[in-house]
């Protein structure tokens, strides 16, 4: 891929990099997307699966998806995308903001990862918080019960109406902040209020740039638009970036 005079001169000045990430990074790991062509929310309704209200309907059924796709996460590996973000953490101040909960930029060897969404590898119990990670239950289509207390384990991801837990919200408003260049990448970046992420690295100045197999809402707001597959190109930057040694 030939890449613009103006990225090779903002990699060049860039101390700080920030990856707003979404599940297109993850397409190539074997992942669904969730509104793509095959996309997860084109099969199924986030109001029955994705939602308080549906877990406390049907604790049983959401958890068994939960598990359902947690075992998917678990037999994929992290793809070259997610390790070239890893790899320039030897270049640059690296932060990444995901919405994945699937974990895989941590098993790419990323340190500064804050997790939107929450991540499908930790549960806790809804009523005493007690948190549990996936290993320790046995049962796949039965919600389990808190050793506490006996409430009901939930998985910590974030669900539809419901708000950001944590300071991964106002952290990941920091590094959109301070760094130099904010890459957009899989993202359909129409889910709030993650999608302020990369909007307030543009308003503090970061040269923007999307990576996407196609356009979204979000390309207008871009500096450079990279089209196809993230696996492909960040790769390809980080080439870029070791050649130049930046
Ligand atoms: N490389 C780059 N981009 C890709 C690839 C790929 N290999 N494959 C798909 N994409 C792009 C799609 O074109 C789309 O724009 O990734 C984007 C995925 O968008 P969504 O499915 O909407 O996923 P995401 O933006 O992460 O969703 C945000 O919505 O459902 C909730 O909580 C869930 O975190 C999720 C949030």
């Amino acid at each position: 891929m030939e890449f613009n005079p103006e990225f090779i001169e903002q990699l060049k000045k860039a101390k700080s990099l920030l990856f707003f990430t979404g599940a297109g990074i993850s397409a190539e790991s074997g992942i669904s997307t969730f509104r793509g062509k095959d996309g997860l929310w084109n099969k199924l309704k986030p109001e029955e699966l994705a939602s308080f209200d549906a877990f406390m309907k049907n604790p049983d059924l959401v958890w068994e998806w939960y598990q359902y796709r947690k075992d998917i996460v678990e037999s994929t590996e992290p793809n070259p995308g997610h390790f070239a973000i890893a790899e320039l953490e030897k270049y640059y101040n690296v932060n990444v903001v995901t919405q994945n909960v699937d974990n895989l930029h941590a098993r790419a060897g990323s340190t500064n990862i804050e997790e939107l969404h929450g991540s499908i590898v930790r549960n806790f119990c809804m009523d005493c918080n007690a948190f549990y990670n996936h290993q320790e239950f046995e049962f796949k289509n039965k919600v389990p019960r808190c050793k506490k207390c006996n409430g009901l384990i939930r998985p910590d991801v974030v669900w539809f109406g419901e708000s950001l837990r944590g300071n991964a919200f106002p952290n990941g408003e920091k590094s959109a902040k301070q760094c130099d260049i904010c890459f957009v990448v899989g993202t359909s970046a129409i889910v709030y209020p993650a999608a302020y992420i990369p909007l307030t690295a543009k308003q503090y100045g970061a040269y923007v740039v999307e990576i996407n197999i196609e356009p979204t809402e979000f390309s207008s707001q871009a500096n450079l638009s990279l089209w196809g597959k993230s696996g492909e190109i960040l790769p390809e930057i980080l080439s870029l970036v070791i050649s130049g040694k930046k």
